[in-house]
């Protein structure tokens, strides 16, 4: 790959970041209140649609409490979007092995239905949850598919490697 290849990847890489967070932003469907599945023990993932190597798109159907643990994305794009609900996002930084206790970088953020999280493991590693007494659905577009990802023990920055499944 030469310099003028480069460049050009990094802004179809851009390009595409923007386009896929206006698509989700656009969307204002109620197609996924028939997906909605929900779990006592844990939130779930209903996949939506996928191309594999590509993408995938799903709902997370989190019940009061519920939480994801602190995960990376494995290299994968996760832009997401909160369809009812409300949620919070904790962002840590990614652990360098040295078994300290996992910095969080700022605080806890909350997002309300319609509003987005982009994250990549760039920008840290993270846990969403719900933080409200109702039921919340986010959706989710993964590109390529997070077909595994680390997660974490804030204690020490342990890293395990997980294969998230659908329901
Ligand atoms: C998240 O907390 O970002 C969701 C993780 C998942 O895809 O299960």
């Amino acid at each position: 790959m030469n310099l003028a290849d480069l460049k050009e990847n990094i802004r179809c890489e851009f390009v595409m970041k923007e386009k896929m967070k206006r698509f989700l932003n656009n969307y204002t469907g109620r197609e996924w209140v028939e997906k909605t599945k929900w779990n006592n023990d844990r939130y779930t993932r209903i996949l939506l649609d996928k191309e594999d190597g590509i993408y995938e798109l799903m709902i997370l159907c989190w019940k009061p409490d519920q939480k994801s643990p602190i995960h990376d994305h494995y290299g994968s794009q996760c832009i997401m979007k909160i369809l009812q609900g409300e949620v919070f996002e904790d962002l840590y930084i990614k652990p360098n092995d040295n078994g300290e206790q996992m910095t969080q970088i700022g605080e806890r953020k909350t997002y309300i239905t319609d509003q987005m999280i982009h994250i990549t493991d760039g920008v840290g590693v993270h846990r969403v949850g719900n933080s409200s007494k109702v039921h919340a659905v986010t959706l989710h577009l993964y590109y390529p598919p997070i077909v595994k990802c680390g997660v974490y023990d804030v204690n020490n920055g342990t890293r395990t490697v997980a294969t998230p499944e659908f329901d």
